[in-house]
């Protein structure tokens, strides 16, 4: 489980200073470092200054003097408890659309500043739950929702614009506004999605409120690309680098993560449910809440939370209807 610091918080709220405004980075290099994706100074702060280094193309030994000045800028490090407490009153989270779904959540949904994980089968509800989230991000947060928009990276082509609609109408929404809302990007290969990811943070410093980002499926292109077990290691660096890319961008902006991964048949497992998610324990470690979904009886569906840090593992049924996600038919 990633620990979540919070320390992040002041980035968004306080006036932003600028790259330029650290030691040893001049417009030169602060262009530099925005063409790598580093854009604030939260990101370079949180660099290791053999990164910044390779990055902005400076000495390790100016990259950290540049990290500890940003770090001194963006008052890193420990806060009292009560501080720590407030700050968390203030995370945003997402309803699932079902009130049982959110309790298992905590109480209300999925939460920003973390990476929600779910897997499970084909028609196990993964994509349809991303769906109705990205409808949900738009409610006022009284609602439910997080007031912002949503960023939906579809790996597998199963993004549908008449589903959003029709679940925003089932909300009394009005459809049209509510896919404006909805920046969507096919990703055809894993580097491509990788790169999608990197624009986020961009889009969101240009101004948009994006609450939400959602990749279906997070696992399946690297699945596909890194077949047979020579490269496994690799597949499972490059997904650990991406999702600790996902955290970051969770911790720096606000955002809450929702990414799907399916399941394949665990040879090893001969009794209950023989399936475990692509991706194995790495995915499971990055992901702060873990979802894992299967059909349940008469067309029903069952989420099990698993492994969370502060919440007891249990389960819950909810289904999917015309409205999306909901308690029931
Ligand atoms: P894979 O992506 O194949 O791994 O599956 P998934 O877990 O993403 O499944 P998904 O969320 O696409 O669930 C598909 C199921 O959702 C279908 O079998 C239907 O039961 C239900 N569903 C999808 N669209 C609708 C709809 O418009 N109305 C209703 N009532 N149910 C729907
Ligand atoms: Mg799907």
């Amino acid at each position: 489980m990633v620990k979540k610091s919070d320390d992040s918080e002041n980035s968004s709220e306080k006036k932003a200073p600028q790259l330029t405004d650290l030691p040893g980075i001049g417009p030169a290099v602060s262009a530099k470092l925005e063409s790598a994706g580093i854009y604030d100074m939260m990101s370079l702060a949180v660099m290791s200054p053999g990164q910044l280094g390779d990055a902005a193309g400076v000495s390790p030994a100016v990259a950290r003097k540049a990290i500890q000045a940003a770090r001194k800028m963006m008052d890193l490090g420990f806060t009292d408890g009560l501080e720590y407490a407030k700050k968390r009153e203030s995370i945003l989270y997402i309803t699932t659309g079902a009130k049982n779904f959110d309790e298992l959540l905590g109480g209300k949904g999925i939460e920003a500043k973390a990476i929600t994980e779910a897997f499970g089968a084909f028609g196990s509800g993964k994509t349809q739950l991303g769906l109705t989230l990205a409808v949900n991000v738009q409610l006022p947060i009284e609602k439910g929702g997080a007031n912002g928009k949503c960023v939906f990276i579809d790996t597998e082509g199963t993004f549908r614009p008449a589903r959003i609609k029709q679940i925003a109408e089932n909300l009394g929404a009005n459809p049209e506004k509510v896919l404006k809302n909805i920046f969507v990007a096919r990703a055809f290969n894993s580097d491509h999605q990788i790169l999608l990811v990197e624009k986020i943070g961009e889009m969101i410093k240009d101004g948009e409120p994006i609450k939400l980002v959602i990749i279906d499926s997070l696992t399946a292109h690297f699945r596909a690309e890194y077949a047979g077990r020579g490269t496994l290691a690799d597949r499972q660096h490059k997904i650990n680098k991406y999702l600790h890319n996902l955290m970051k961008l969770a911790e720096t902006y606000g955002v809450a993560i929702y990414v799907t991964n399916q399941v394949m048949a665990n040879p090893a497992q001969m009794f209950g449910d023989p399936t475990t998610p692509i991706g194995g324990h790495i995915v499971g470690h990055a992901s702060t809440y873990r979802l894992y979904l299967r059909r349940g009886k008469k067309g029903s569906r069952v989420a099990k939370l698993v492994d969370s840090p502060s919440l007891p593992d249990d389960e819950t049924i909810f289904w999917v209807t015309n409205a999306g996600v909901v308690d029931e038919e």
